[in-house]
């Protein structure tokens, strides 16, 4: 099992800068704005306290940090880590002129922070365009505090065969609409590759519990379309 571009590393930063501009609205349209539904579970699931510090890695334009920050009233801080420069131009405007906010352009896979310094780790549709998973999640481990959580939302898998053929043919057209929309349709063939590719709640589940950490398990929504993975290092 492997991340979709372990063979071309340089795919996902090309297939990102291609759409940056596009990417919110993209989101909506594909995913029929539930993408807003999964990320508020996600942060539900989290349930963060006050007073905390956030790490968001693959941050992109910024979603998960602002609810994150939203849910504790602003006591606290998100640190938005992407290695696109053009999302996080996207992400500071989110923020407008936020002190609690601080972005950072760096790869998932070597975090420019110390150990141990994290309540939270978060990372959302992000971990499948990691080189290697392994090191992410190395690199999550190492960043969060004793008994801080990582929480990934991911595009997985449909248990059920009936939701599975819809949601098959529902896909195929995804790079028309982003053919439609943005005026290309590889980054939209990329996307569709790299979540068929990747791995299902359960192999995932393994690869996490591989990397030291705790209390493993995952939520499915929407029937394993995507799911959520909480873990917690001791
Ligand atoms: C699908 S977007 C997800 C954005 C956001 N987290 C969300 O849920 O809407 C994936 C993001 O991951 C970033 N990314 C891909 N590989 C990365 C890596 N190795 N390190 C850091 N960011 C990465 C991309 O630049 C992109 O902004």
């Amino acid at each position: 099992m492997k991340t979709y571009h372990e063979s071309n590393e340089r795919l996902v930063t090309k297939v990102f800068q291609d759409v940056f501009d596009k990417y919110d609205l993209m989101n909506d349209l594909m995913s029929l704005g539930i993408h807003r539904l999964w990320k508020k579970n996600f942060i539900n699931w989290l349930n963060p306290h006050k007073k905390t510090t956030l790490i968001d890695v693959a941050s992109g334009t910024g979603d998960i940090a602002k609810l994150y920050l939203e849910k504790i009233n602003y006591d606290g801080f998100a640190y938005c880590v992407d290695e696109n420069k053009s999302m996080l131009e996207l992400n500071k405007k989110k923020f407008k002129k936020n002190a609690n906010v601080k972005w950072y352009c760096n790869n998932a896979e070597k975090l420019p922070f110390k150990n141990n310094y994290f309540d939270y780790y978060t990372i959302s549709f992000g971990i499948r365009n990691v080189n290697n998973l392994n090191n992410a999640l190395k690199e999550a481990h190492r960043v969060l505090k004793p008994g801080g959580r990582f929480l990934c939302l991911e595009f997985s898998k449909v248990k059920n065969e009936i939701l599975n053929k819809f949601y098959k043919i529902y896909s195929r057209s995804i790079p028309q609409i982003g053919k439609l929309v943005v005026g290309k349709s590889e980054p939209y063939e990329y996307l569709i590759n790299s979540i068929e590719e990747f791995y299902s709640q359960e192999e995932f589940f393994k690869q996490i519990k591989k990397q030291n950490f705790t209390n493993v398990s995952f939520r499915n929504l929407n029937g394993g379309i995507v799911a959520i993975h909480s873990a917690w290092k001791v």
